[in-house]
């Protein structure tokens, strides 16, 4: 008799675990919500985009022709390009920057290309080197074309 009870006792705790185990799996949050990053909101990415584009378009070409902005952009030049497009511009690891550019030759696309990086090795400088040191260096580079 108390063996018979005891029994459905257990058969009752057994499917109790069985619905919480069912709800818990149930009550998960979603994969990709608030446990992982989510995608960047494509409204953001084309702020960040628009961005740094018009800082493109507002100053990247205004030391061109100027001497003391062309050695202050040697200088930085030298500290962080040279490694790798050597101190001439001619190329080595980094191509030949004194050629028609693949990514665009205009102050705007050469400031693409220094502050967003190309994707075959080009570091992304927007960080490291203000506006201001990034026009600097493109007039440098202008003046060797
Ligand atoms: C670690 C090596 C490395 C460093 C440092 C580097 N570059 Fe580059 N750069 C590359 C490589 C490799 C490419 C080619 C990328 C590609 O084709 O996708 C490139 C591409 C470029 C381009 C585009 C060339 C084109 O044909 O359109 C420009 C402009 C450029 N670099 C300028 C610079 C400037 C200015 C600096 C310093 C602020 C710099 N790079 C630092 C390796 C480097």
């Amino acid at each position: 008799m108390s063996g018979s009870g005891t029994s459905k006792k257990w058969l009752i705790i057994s499917f109790g675990i069985l619905v919480l185990t069912i709800v818990y799996v149930v009550m998960q949050p979603p994969r990709n919500s608030e446990i992982l990053p989510r995608k960047i909101d494509p409204e953001v990415m084309g702020v960040l985009e628009q961005s740094t584009e018009e800082q493109a378009a507002s100053g990247s070409g205004q030391y061109i022709g100027n001497p003391d902005a062309i050695a202050a952009g040697k200088a930085e030049y030298d500290a962080h390009c040279a490694a790798c497009h050597l101190s001439d511009a001619r190329g080595a690891i980094g191509p030949n920057l004194r050629k028609r550019l693949k990514f665009g030759s205009t102050p705007e696309k050469i400031y693409e290309s220094i502050a967003l990086g190309r994707p075959a090795g080009m570091p992304a400088f927007g960080k490291k080197l203000n506006d201001e040191k990034i026009s600097k260096i493109i007039a440098f580079i202008e003046s060797l074309r």
